[in-house]
């Protein structure tokens, strides 16, 4: 099988970049940059965290770009937010966005290659940290629903699917995007 050449979007260099070009974006016309998955996917991760997770629960969103999922839930009520990030224009950016909007969110700069010192109840997009009966919500536009639970098959139970827009072709059904809730496996 002929191999895949590295996406750019793996590298550092990449998002400092593109943070680079966002913070000049938010400073010079308030616009917050790109929302990855877009507003109907933040929604139904926010919409489901709503419906199941107390306003207090320590929520930490790894790789947090801009902060906008954080900031969709500080604006719900939700007081213990924290997002990490491995570009330090990303935790900028979303510092300074959090500040424009006087939401208080704590935002470090952080590789989670390297792991995270600290252990939180919900766990958005990558599951190290989290507490032994946490939840780890992961979306993801590369794999599907199968593939991702595949993945965590050794340490993860599949809690739900949180449902996303489906499309045909071809006869079959697909989503763009799978969004995950996993616990840890009941040992
Ligand atoms: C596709 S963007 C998603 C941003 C945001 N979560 C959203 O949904 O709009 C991926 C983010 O992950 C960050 N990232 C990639 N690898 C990382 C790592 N090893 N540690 C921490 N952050 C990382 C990037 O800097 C980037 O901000």
């Amino acid at each position: 099988m002929e191999e895949l050449e590295p996406s750019e979007l793996g590298t550092l260099e990449y998002w400092e970049k593109r943070y680079k070009q966002e913070i000049k974006n938010f400073t010079n016309h308030g616009d917050v940059g790109e929302i990855w998955f877009g507003e109907d996917i933040v929604d139904k991760v926010t919409v489901w965290i709503i419906k199941h997770i107390p306003k207090t629960a320590r929520i930490i969103d790894v790789g947090c770009g801009n902060g906008h999922t954080l900031i969709e839930l500080a604006n719900e009520g939700y007081t213990n937010l924290v997002g990490v990030d491995y570009s330090e224009r990303a935790v900028i950016l979303a510092q300074s966005i959090a500040e424009n909007r006087g939401l208080n969110i704590k935002y470090s700069q952080c590789d989670i290659l390297q792991g995270l010192n600290d252990v939180y109840d919900i766990v958005h997009d990558k599951e190290k940290a989290l507490k032994s009966d946490g939840l780890f919500i992961i979306t993801s536009c590369n794999w599907t629903h199968n593939e991702l639970q595949d993945q965590y098959k050794d340490h993860f139970d599949l809690d739900c699917l949180i449902p996303t827009p489906q499309f045909k072709f071809g006869g079959k059904v697909g989503s763009v995007v799978s969004i995950c809730v996993f616990k840890h496996k009941n040992k």
